[in-house]
């Protein structure tokens, strides 16, 4: 690891949230946390009331919430306005009969008012689910299904990949279009506020492994202690932010950071509809002033391919960058460093930690190619096999002390699989290799299973072969993760075909358009191999999809030597 430290990137000098990382560390507890924000009085809290209403308590109505831009549209909200839109979905939801702890899905697009409906179910106490805008029908209905959803917030578009009979506990599908041209008076102010018990239920985000289909990981209210003070410290959030996460609030990083944490402190934030494009990114914190931005390595990866294009571009706005869900290259990092004059933090964390564990604090030296260290409160081991600490240096199993505020309440009906994270007495286990340096910088290492991560995206292998058996052509699969330059990995699968299917371009891409078509654009492979047979374990028969793997990596480092 000698080399990397000599790369190190100093802080810019300036003032942040947080001083001095050793000393608070030291001093730091959860319960501190809790004091700033107003359920300390009374034991009971609203994760919406705190997020947006508490604001507008206390004076901070006209301050604007939000600004959404999608190609020639652009409207600001105020936290007032937010409030008040809110309330009106939520007095939809009240008069269709939602009550506390009822799964309330939300298949919207990055628009304000998928932002305001999961406030609106949060705030009568209700579980809401947010998808993500790109699912297919077998995507939105397994979700669904999980945990028996009642109600369905979307819109006329969407609703089309929504197949209303095969999910038989869905009651009511409420409509956008019709809720916004129905009045609400907000002069009436009415208090709809449910408050709830930390340990209720908040917000559930399905999310992949490596077998199975999609988990409904459950976070409760009590996680918003966490996304305050992360988004405080880690996202260094002051009033004057205008902030831009690029996820959709369907993954955990687009609820937590993209909504919870930035507003919980009062930032503007901003939300971009459509796809990524270098131009309009670049224009977009031009126009609006973003300081501090949020995104993806695999973003980075598309601007730093765009050449010059960033010199067309005012970009002094920006104060503080940082990203999350995959490998973020050196390379990268010292392209924005040398060419963008800014510091790319890292930050580590999974949608079962619902919020950040490993990062770069602003003051921090930060160490290309590593994750960052423990944040405040945290605890990060390094285990072997049998569960025992490794010493500095080792590859090992990333494990963090349990438990902490934002850490997931539940695996939606699937206790065996929750109880999986906590095999060794006081840990999470996460599924991550790493290994940590004398200074306390984390290094990831790779997966301890199959799991895929493309675009930052999380790709349960399992799924995708399940759907690719379902075409009548394909006999047997195997998808593993094939080194990308850009997308980190992309979606390899390997198939084997049915006697009279022929091999042909036609057929493989029918195929993929199929599990496209079916389970989502971001899981449908990229590559599709035709094999005689797969390779498998000799005594249970089980793909070895470590196998395929391991000459995917072998192939493209052949590519770059
Ligand atoms: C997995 C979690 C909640 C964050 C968004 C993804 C990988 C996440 C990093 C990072 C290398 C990372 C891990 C983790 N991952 N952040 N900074 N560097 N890998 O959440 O979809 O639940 O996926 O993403 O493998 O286990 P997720």
């Amino acid at each position: 690891m000698s080399d990397l430290e000599t790369k190190i990137i100093s802080p810019v000098p300036g003032s942040y949230n947080l001083a001095n990382y050793q000393e608070t560390k030291a001093s730091f507890t959860w319960e501190d946390t809790a004091q700033e924000l107003s359920f300390h009085k009374t034991g009971k809290l609203n994760a919406a009331y705190e997020t947006v209403d508490r604001h507008v308590d206390e004076g901070y109505g006209d301050k604007i919430a939000l600004h959404y831009v999608n190609d020639d549209e652009h409207r600001t909200l105020t936290f007032k306005e937010v409030k008040d839109k809110t309330d009106h979905y939520a007095r939809i939801l009240l008069n269709n009969g939602v009550t506390k702890g009822d799964r309330v899905f939300i298949f919207l697009p990055k628009t304000p008012e998928c932002y305001i409906s999961i406030l609106a179910v949060i705030k009568i106490g209700a579980i809401a689910g947010p998808l993500f805008e790109a699912f297919m029908e077998d995507a939105v209905k397994d979700r669904i299904n999980d945990c028996q959803g009642t109600v369905l917030i979307t819109d006329n578009e969407l609703v089309k990949r929504v197949p209303k009979k095969d999910i038989p506990s869905l009651e009511t599908i409420l409509f956008t279009e019709e809720i916004e041209a129905t009045p609400y008076d907000s002069s009436r102010q009415e208090d709809l506020v449910e408050w709830v018990d930390e340990d209720d239920g908040l917000i559930i985000h399905y999310t992949s492994g490596s077998t199975g289909k999609p988990k409904g990981v459950l976070h409760a209210h009590r996680a918003v202690t966490h996304h305050y003070q992360s988004g405080k410290w880690v996202l260094d959030i002051k009033e004057e932010d205008v902030y831009w996460c690029t996820s959709h609030p369907g993954w955990v990083t687009g609820s937590v950071y993209g909504l919870f944490a930035p507003w919980l402190n009062r930032a503007t934030i901003v939300i971009q509809g459509g796809r990524f494009s270098a131009e309009k990114w670049y224009q977009l914190i031009e126009d609006l002033k973003v300081t501090t931005w949020y995104s993806a390595p695999t973003a980075f990866r598309m601007l730093m391919s765009q050449g010059d294009l960033y010199k067309s571009y005012d970009l002094s706005s920006i104060r503080h960058v940082l990203s999350v869900g995959e490998p973020l290259n050196p390379e990268v990092i010292n392209w924005a460093w040398n060419k963008l004059g800014f510091r790319i933090h890292d930050t580590w964390w999974m949608t079962e930690t619902g919020g950040h564990l490993i990062v770069n604090l602003p003051t921090e030296p930060i160490k290309p190619g590593s994750m960052g260290r423990p944040f405040p409160g945290i605890e990060v081991g390094i285990l072997d096999a049998e569960g025992n600490e490794l010493p500095h240096g080792s590859v090992g199993q990333l494990a963090i002390r349990a438990p902490w505020p934002g850490l997931m309440k539940e695996i939606w009906g699937n206790k065996d699989k929750f109880d999986s994270y906590f095999q060794y007495e006081g840990w999470y286990i996460s599924g991550d290799l790493a290994v940590q340096d004398q200074e306390g910088y984390v290094f990831f290492q790779g997966r301890d299973d199959d799991m895929i991560n493309s675009a930052g995206e999380r790709i349960g292998p399992f799924e995708v072969e399940s759907k690719l058996i379902e075409h009548p052509a394909v006999v047997e699969a195997a998808v593993v993760g094939k080194p990308d330059p850009i997308r980190g990995e992309l979606v390899k699968a390997f198939i084997t075909l049915g006697n009279n299917y022929p091999e042909t371009k036609e057929l493989l891409e029918e195929i993929r358009i199929f599990v496209r078509k079916n389970l989502s654009a971001h899981a449908a492979p990229r590559e599709i191999e035709v094999v005689k047979e797969l390779p498998k374990t000799k005594i249970s028969g089980k793909i070895l999809r470590r196998k395929l793997k391991q000459a995917e990596i072998e192939k493209s480092e052949k590519l770059h030597v």
